[in-house]
């Protein structure tokens, strides 16, 4: 068997690598392709990451580089079907729900290529985000869904996708944290940040950063922390620009973007994270730090039922409020969500070469 790993941007990298590892781990004698499609470029959005968790080199970059959704698909799609009909792979394994997962996805499926997808069944419901359509577009033709919550197998089962397809494997990007937690926790924090009297901020959705006036609104809203104590605020490449835009408030402290490691002990560390990520709701759940969304939907309910997450929205008044609440009471939920526990990457590599022993026969 031929499999191909597809990651292409910054929060696809912790998710293959223990599947990667785990590949290694079972030494099986069928071929893994590594293929970076080049959506995420810059050193401190790919390179370090590949350095910090051990990745082997990709076997190939598409380097696709930023367009609009429409031209970075498509390059994506085009670069990617050419690879497939040279390579001729057996399997197609995506990660997440970035438009590299997607363009992948769909192209391997019109080759006849079986496609396994990481992270399937998440929904926000909000066809807003274009992560809710890559989503669902890519669970739509996958042969194999891997899922990381309940939530996401009730979502699969409720669309009728039919049991043998969905795989309850757990959360390879937890996976990765609790094998570099304690590196993480080792690193020194930059200055001014001391232990537990900081907090971290993170945004780049698109609703979030892209209007100057709700951008404004939430960095105003932050006053009731940037008040209280430093806000680290590494900036993502879409932020920086928007960020030219408004005004910051005193306290917020803005830096480059930070490589896997030094933010996990970043995170680690803080008294509380503010956030629009998604894999930042699981990593805070895991840390036992508590976590402010400033979305108004998650694809990753299991993060507040379970864990640190408050879903606070966009609307200025109300992430005051939540911000006041975690501040006054934190939210330090000390459960884990089931099968978080390391072993994600082995379940998928188990479940992928019972596949294809039962093809190859061996
Ligand atoms: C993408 C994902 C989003 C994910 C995020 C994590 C989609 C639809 N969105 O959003 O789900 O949460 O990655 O970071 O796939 N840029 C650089 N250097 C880079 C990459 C991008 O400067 O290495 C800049 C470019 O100006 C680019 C912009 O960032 O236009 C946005 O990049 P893009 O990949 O289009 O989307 P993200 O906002 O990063």
């Amino acid at each position: 068997m031929k499999c191909v790993v597809v990651a292409g941007a910054r929060p696809n990298f912790m998710k293959v690598a223990p599947i990667l590892e785990a590949f290694r781990e079972r030494q099986s004698e069928h071929s893994l392709v590594l293929v970076h499609t080049g959506q995420h470029y810059d050193a401190a959005m790919s390179g370090d990451f590949f350095r910090d968790l051990g990745l082997p080199q990709p076997d190939v970059d598409l380097g696709v580089g930023s367009g609009s959704h429409a031209e970075q698909t498509a390059r994506i799609m085009i670069a990617f079907e050419r690879f497939c009909v040279e390579h001729k792979p057996h399997w197609v394994l995506v990660v997440g729900d970035v438009n590299s997962t997607f363009a992948c996805a769909v192209t391997a499926k019109k080759l006849g290529i079986s496609v396994a997808h990481v992270e399937a069944g998440l929904r926000s419901r909000d066809m807003s985000m274009p992560e809710e359509i890559n989503r669902l577009c890519t669970d739509a033709v996958s042969d194999l869904l891997f899922t990381t919550e309940e939530s996401a197998n009730a979502n699969l089962a409720r669309e009728g996708f039919s049991p043998e397809r969905i795989h309850f494997a757990g959360n390879t990007m937890i996976d990765t944290l609790l094998c570099h937690i304690d590196a993480a926790r080792a690193l020194p924090l930059p200055p001014p940040f001391q232990a537990g009297s900081y907090a971290v901020l993170t945004l780049h959705r698109p609703s979030n950063v892209d209007c100057t006036d709700q951008f404004q609104g939430v960095l105003d809203a932050l006053e009731p922390v940037t008040s209280r104590m430093p806000v680290a605020f590494p900036v993502h490449p879409r932020t920086a620009h928007a960020l030219e835009q408004v005004r910051v408030p005193a306290n917020l402290v803005c830096l480059a973007p930070m490589s896997y490691i030094r933010f996990l002990g970043l995170v680690a560390n803080a008294r509380m994270v503010l956030t629009d990520s998604g894999g930042i709701q699981e990593e805070t759940t895991v840390l036992g730090i508590p976590c402010v969304t400033l979305r108004n939907n998650t694809e990753r309910p299991v993060t507040c039922e379970l864990g640190t997450n408050i879903l606070a929205g966009t609307d200025p008044e109300y992430i005051r409020q939540a911000i006041c609440s975690v501040l006054t009471n934190p939210k330090r939920s000390g459960r884990v969500p089931p099968r978080w526990d390391g072993k994600a990457g082995l379940r998928i590599a188990d479940v992928l070469l019972g596949h294809a022993s039962a093809a190859t026969g061996c």
